[in-house]
């Protein structure tokens, strides 16, 4: 089966990164939020996210405009119903995504495929609220969508073969590279990244250097493109603690543990860059204060 018609549910930093790839690649897409100012916070996202692109000379405007075109925005959940292909971004909270797994499920024919962008939660427990447990699967994007290059399928026990196969084409067809993992706590990228990034964290807690200092061992050590503070204000210190408290229930491993100074910066309302203080503070256009 081929996707035409992609629906994103969620339009915040990885609804609209990848209702913008799909719309990259020719499809059509309708994209839901809660409100107008969500919508309009989405665009935001879109529109400099598309600016940087063809500033970079990767696109003309006159395509930039076609991609924004064909990303139509709703507040009902219902306009989704004419998708091939769901894709689930909202809120990290297994009721809120049960909802709307449960309506889409309502309005949607039986041959739409449904998957969460989910970073943490069990894809089984989604699949397991709709009547199309074969046809429900992970689709998991990393920020920012528009950038990076892999999208993790995630095969609960409950999706079929054909489902898998539907979604690699998919994502290929978006210029991405797919990996299958099972639907266990992180997948893959999430259950290496996150006792790393918590690791940073115990060694910052133990003063073996400054953030500054890590960032910088591991951007050059490591060659890698940001280093865990950078990582983790990008991401947010909330989401990033969601994660770690939902791996620790699941393994407790102490390594997945939520180290006690990121549970007292998010209490702190210290989220990250979207918060304009993390590791380090921001001004308002999310650049780094020197
Ligand atoms: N949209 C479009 N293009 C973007 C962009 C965006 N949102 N952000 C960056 N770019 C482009 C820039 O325009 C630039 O393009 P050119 O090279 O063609 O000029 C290129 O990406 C590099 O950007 P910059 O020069 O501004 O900055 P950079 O070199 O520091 O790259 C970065 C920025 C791509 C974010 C890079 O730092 C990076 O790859 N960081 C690591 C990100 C990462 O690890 N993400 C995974 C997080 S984990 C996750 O997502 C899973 C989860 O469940 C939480």
């Amino acid at each position: 089966m081929a996707i035409e018609r992609v629906g994103v549910a969620g339009f915040g930093a990885m609804g609209s990164g990848i209702a913008q790839v799909c719309a990259q690649a020719g499809l059509a897409v309708a994209v839901r939020e809660v409100d107008q100012a969500a919508i309009d916070r989405g665009w935001k996202a879109v529109d400099g996210s598309l600016a940087r692109i063809v500033k970079a000379g990767r696109m003309s405007e006159d395509d930039a405009k076609a991609t924004r075109a064909r990303i139509r925005p709703t507040t009902s959940l219902a306009d989704l119903r004419d998708s091939d292909l769901i894709i689930e971004a909202v809120l990290e909270l297994p009721d809120v995504k049960r909802k709307v797994f449960e309506e889409l499920d309502r309005v949607c024919p039986p041959s739409t495929i449904f998957t969460s962008n989910t970073s943490s939660l069990p894809i089984v427990d989604m699949a397991a609220v709709t009547k199309r447990p074969d046809r429900f699967a992970g689709l998991h994007f990393f920020n920012p969508a528009p950038v990076m290059a892999l999208v993790e399928i995630v095969k609960a026990i409950t999706t079929s073969d054909e489902t898998v196969s539907t979604l690699r084409a998919f994502v290929q067809k978006l210029g991405k590279t797919p990996v299958v993992s099972k639907d266990v706590p992180g997948f893959i990228v999430n259950r290496l990244l996150v006792p790393y990034l918590l690791g940073a964290i115990r060694v910052l807690e133990q003063g073996v250097a400054t953030p500054e200092e890590i960032d910088t061992a591991v951007k050059l050590g490591l060659r890698h493109p940001m280093g865990p503070f950078e990582l983790l204000d990008y991401t947010g210190l909330d989401i990033n603690l969601h994660v770690a408290n939902v791996f620790f229930d699941e393994f407790k491993d102490p390594t997945m543990a939520p180290p006690p100074l990121l549970k007292r910066m998010v209490a702190a309302g210290h989220l990250g860059r979207k918060s304009g203080k993390g590791f380090y503070e921001y001004d308002e256009k999310g650049e780094r204060k020197k």
